[in-house]
């Protein structure tokens, strides 16, 4: 539709119509009239409102969407169409990793290619937008959100928020492209504690600096929509807090797109006791700029109200529904509301092989190998005798807790992933445990994930297991957490894995067995007290349906590994927040001696956390010498150029994480030890060696000064190259103005 024509459609219509586009309902008000009788009268939405909202949240399916869609043109007087809206973070059917594993690859091309995918299979089932990426930056583990995220790293965080953008979005005139939607604005990965919902509180340079880039990174990419975080930011809730949704993302960054509240997030601003009733947080939220209001009734049930006591502005509702007409305009949908939907083509792209293809070499590159004592792996096939054991051994829930619409039918399990590789006569297999002793902490979700339906006793599995490792050479430990202690509202405060299987393990070690523990879970976990009871650590994530697949292939060197983590893992539960880039304060603790008390330390633990950012193995050995500077002097408008040389001295091919961090030494304001500015991730042949340059410039070094410009200041700067943010090599430079 031309803009004049939309133009024209939007003067058309009532104000209750306009308000009715800013109402998002779930599925259940469209789908059957039975089921709806009962929301309906609670939220106090009528029929009309029903008829005329503009957006449904998680319904998916190409049938389904097709009927909602064309019943609600049947009965909707200017015939608008529905935007379908749902959760499809990481996978829809093709199921990839985790966001965290995924950033792990350190490989935004290939992050790229998997959006594309889950675009192609959303919109084969009718979605017109994706509540994805997650650009929360994350410090905390405690917090079980950290799945969702990229990490530590604002800059990594970017680069990959930039990568999935456009995967999803493309150009929208193609209706295998979905919109995006950022979430959640703002800093909602910093809760104190690590507890879910909790309040964030942070400096504004903490918060521009650090946490807000990554957003900015959706938004500079087109991004079409963003979310509301639920919790505090300053004080105000996102979903109230003007200062955030207009000043700064309006006005300083220009976004044009939709705004959306977080489930409930405006409902909320009353129990945060920010608003004193419904009336008032429905004057917030549109006061803020937030376009539509998902799940509550408030949009609907008081702006009409507002705006006719002159409360506020009709042109606040103006400004949002024309917002949401443009999005549906550029999705195509006037021209056609189901964006050429249909049964057929659904069936044929979802899970095809061609995706298959790709979220295995995804989950490939996303897993960690953490540990190889005496490079235990890569395993040859067909020589030792193995067993099988644990929990996540053949587990199809190997998916994480936000693949809502997959069909765990999908998973290829580790089990069965190996038995397509070796011979049956060299492998053993027992479960040895269930995942937790005790479900009820989950509630009702607790069961729901659960595998365990035998009726074995503890006791007997796990006597089951001791028999069969007795006659093995090798023993392959798959461990974890429960998909459901992380994800949302999946906050803890022991990180470890759970007891029922430490006992497994250390039956298993008492036997003097070689072990090869691959972990899941949503989230770093302590490994302080197993990893020196293993030889070899292999960090799964969860890692999607192709997991299995992946993880064999790294078993039996069919695939090196190439993954470094892109969140620290602490060393121990007190320890966090444990991260890289943090600051020198004015004592340093430069030794751990015990001498060393008036400095910034722990007495009954190391400062460094067990696996530091950017940490991992590959069964290649790669060598870093001659880091060489171009100049010693860079000027601003020049370009500074960094090289050194990469050496891979083994005689297996494997692909390299090659990473840069600058250290400005005196600021206006300190500066980190250490920030992440440029890597590569580059793929080596056996004994090849390789020149390696990076160029940095002005623009590398500016940050938010003590007046809150951001700029750069002139200064010395020292580099760091390596191969993880602990084990660099390191020269200087003086940058001038
Ligand atoms: C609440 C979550 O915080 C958000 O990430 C999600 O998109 C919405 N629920 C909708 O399901």
């Amino acid at each position: 539709m031309t803009s004049n024509d939309l133009q024209k459609l939007f003067e058309k219509l009532t104000l209750k119509e306009k308000i009715c586009q800013l109402v998002q309902l779930s599925g259940e008000f469209h789908e059957d009239e039975i089921i709806s009788v009962g929301p309906q009268t609670q939220l106090g939405i009528t029929k009309k409102i029903v008829d005329n909202s503009g957006s449904v949240l998680n319904v998916i399916g190409a049938e389904k969407i097709r009927k909602i869609q064309s019943k609600y043109l049947e009965n909707n007087k200017n015939k608008i169409p529905l935007l379908f809206m749902a959760d499809i973070i990481y996978g829809y059917k093709t199921v990839f990793p985790i966001p965290l594993g995924l950033s792990s690859s350190w490989n935004p091309d290939l992050i790229y290619k998997a959006y594309k995918i889950i675009a192609d299979e959303s919109t084969s089932s009718g979605l017109h937008v994706t509540f994805s990426p997650v650009a929360d930056l994350v410090k905390d583990p405690r917090w079980g959100r950290v799945m969702e995220t990229l990490g530590e790293d604002s800059y990594l965080n970017s680069e990959f928020i930039k990568s999935m953008v456009t995967g999803l979005q493309g150009d929208l005139k193609d209706n295998s492209n979905i919109a995006s939607c950022i979430k959640h604005f703002a800093a909602y990965g910093a809760p104190e504690g690590g507890r879910e919902y909790n309040s964030v509180d942070m400096s504004e340079r903490k918060l521009r600096q650090e946490y807000l880039p990554a957003y900015k990174a959706g938004v500079d990419n087109g991004c079409e929509m963003i979310m509301t975080s639920f919790n505090i930011v300053d004080g105000i809730p996102s979903t109230g807090n003007k200062w955030l949704m207009r000043d700064i993302l309006r006005d300083e960054w220009g976004f044009e797109g939709v705004t959306i509240a977080d489930y409930a997030a405006v409902q909320e601003l009353i129990v945060h006791g920010i608003a004193k009733d419904e009336f008032e947080a429905a004057k917030l939220a549109i006061e803020a700029n937030v376009d539509i209001d998902m799940k509550t009734s408030i949009y609907s049930n008081y702006l009409e109200k507002l705006v006719e006591n002159g409360t506020i502005d009709e042109e606040l509702i103006n400004e949002s529904c024309m917002r949401i007409l443009k999005l549906k305009n550029k999705l195509g949908l006037f021209e056609d509301p189901y964006r050429g939907v249909n049964i057929e083509h659904e069936k044929n792209t979802l899970v095809s092989n061609e995706n298959r293809e790709i979220a295995r070499i995804v989950a490939s590159e996303s897993i960690v190998l953490l540990k190889n004592e005496k490079n235990i792996l890569p395993l040859t096939k067909n020589k030792d005798k193995i067993c099988l054991l644990g929990p996540y051994i053949d587990n199809k829930n190997i998916l994480g807790l936000w693949a809502f619409h997959a069909d765990t039918k999908n998973t290829i399990t580790i089990k069965e992933a190996i038995e397509n590789k070796i011979n049956k006569e060299f492998l053993n297999y027992e479960e040895g445990c269930d995942l937790l002793s005790d479900y009820s902490f989950l509630g009702k979700f607790g069961k729901m994930a659960s595998f365990d339906t035998s009726n074995i006793s503890k006791e007997d599995k796990l006597e089951k297991a001791i028999n069969i490792a007795k006659d093995s050479d090798i023993v392959i430990l798959a461990l974890g957490e429960h998909t459901m202690q992380s994800g949302e509202g999946g906050s803890r405060t022991d990180l470890t894995i759970p007891d029922l299987q430490l006992e497994l393990l250390n039956k298993i070690k008492k036997m003097n067995k070689k072990i090869i523990l691959i972990i899941f879970s949503g989230r770093p976990l302590i490994l302080k007290d197993i990893i020196d009871k293993v030889d070899g650590v292999i960090y799964a994530w969860f890692p999607g349906i192709e997991g299995g697949n992946a993880i064999a292939d790294i078993l039996f060197g069919d695939i090196n590994p190439s993954a470094k983590i892109t969140m620290s893992f602490p060393y121990n539960i007190g320890q966090i927040p444990v991260y890289y880039n943090h600051f020198n304060t004015g004592r340093p603790s430069m030794t751990s001696s015990v001498d060393a008390r008036f400095t910034s330390r722990y007495l009954d633990a190391p400062n460094s956390p067990l696996f530091p950012f950017g940490y991992g193995l590959s069964y290649s050995t790669f060598e870093y010498s001659d880091l060489s500077l171009n100049k010693n002097i860079l000027m601003s408008g020049e370009i500074l150029e960094v090289s050194i040389e990469v050496k891979n001295i083994s005689n297996i091919k494997g692909k390299e994480i090659v990473q840069l961090y600058i250290r400005d030494c005196v600021g206006s304001v300190v500066r980190p030890v250490k920030e992440l500015k440029k890597f590569s991730k580059l793929e080596f042949n056996p004994k090849e060696r390789k020149n390696i340059t990076f160029q940095i410039t002005e623009e590398d070094l500016k940050f938010y000064k003590k007046n809150m410009e951001f700029d750069s200041e002139e200064g010395d700067f020292e580099i760091f190259v390596g191969k993880n943010s602990e084990d660099c090599l390191t020269a200087k430079f003086y940058f001038k103005k």
